[in-house]
């Protein structure tokens, strides 16, 4: 393929100027209650989210709902969780990440550093346990994916399960229709090749950058930790209890944590950036309480 022909089709496959518009799509979708009433809004004012989202973020939808397969996900599970691409330490992982940036607005928006801190700095105000305040400076870091060379519709988005009906809940659903699985009668009823109340243990999830760093880290952090690095872009269930059919009494009971999280993740932008200099030491030390010394990607 010439040069030009390339770059168009990545940049028909990748419509996002960069991962952030989907999560300032989010926040449309789910603004900050306290911001709400600080601003003197109401919800109501929020409430015709489908028509004002951007077209790009669209697009990116539509590529996603399209594309994720039962099938495209054991691929990728089977490419990704061989860990086989690099070894490195959580530093050259988080500048490595950090060569992500917005092409649209280099100088305003936070890098990834940034986003990552400020969650594990809210979280840590707070008062919540070292390893949350870990998970939180983590849980984005499986975005490397785009770096990879996966296109953005893999890496980032709402994830949900693959290989039952995929829910009326889920944003711009509609696009599912162009889905193979919403017309294979193995995949298309509502469990599925699931059993009720199976467990999501069991369940296959859309691939993303959620599944990837939870596989990452299984070995080292405690459970909490690891369902809310899995479940954090489950928005279909965290926000919308679209799949409660498919959890078991567990799953309940953990993604309480789950919940207690995704504030942080959407809300903790902070107008005054913590400064990394100072926290690295303490981020030193809690990174050597749990993990090994370089971690395989
Ligand atoms: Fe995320
Ligand atoms: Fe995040």
């Amino acid at each position: 393929m010439s040069q030009t022909l390339y770059s168009l089709a990545q940049t028909q496959n990748n419509p996002l100027d960069s991962l952030e518009e989907w999560e300032e799509d989010l926040l449309n979708r789910y603004p900050d209650p306290n911001s709400i009433v600080k601003e003197g809004k109401t919800i109501e004012a929020y409430r015709n989210y489908e028509t004002t989202t951007r077209d790009t973020v669209k697009e990116f939808y539509r590529l996603n709902h399209i594309k994720q397969t039962y099938n495209f996900v054991l691929q990728k599970k089977a490419d990704f969780l061989k860990f086989d691409k690099q070894e490195m330490t959580v530093w050259d992982a988080i500048e490595f990440l950090n060569q992500l940036v917005d092409d649209s607005d280099p100088d305003t928006d936070l890098d990834q550093l940034q986003h990552l801190l400020q969650t594990s700095e809210a979280i840590r105000a707070d008062g919540h346990p070292d390893w949350m305040v870990l998970t939180g400076f983590l849980h984005d870091m499986g975005k490397v994916l785009c770096l990879f060379g996966e296109p953005q519709w893999s890496t980032v988005g709402d994830t949900y399960p693959v290989g039952c009906a995929f829910s009326d809940r889920i944003v711009f659903s509609e696009f599912f229709q162009d889905n193979p699985d919403r017309h294979n009668p193995l995949y298309n009823t509502k469990y599925g090749i699931y059993e009720p109340n199976c467990g999501l243990s069991n369940v296959q999830m859309s691939w993303g950058h959620d599944e990837y760093i939870y596989h990452m880290l299984k070995d080292y952090l405690p459970e909490p930790a690891l369902y809310i690095l899995r479940y954090h872009s489950f928005y279909p269930q965290h926000r919308e209890n679209a799949y409660a059919h498919l959890m078991d009494k567990h799953d309940k009971e953990m993604f309480k944590w789950v919940k207690l999280f995704n504030p942080y993740d959407l809300y903790s932008k902070n107008p005054n950036p913590p400064n990394w200099q100072t926290l690295r030491p303490y981020y030193e030390d809690l990174a050597a309480k749990y993990l090994p010394a370089t971690l395989k990607f």
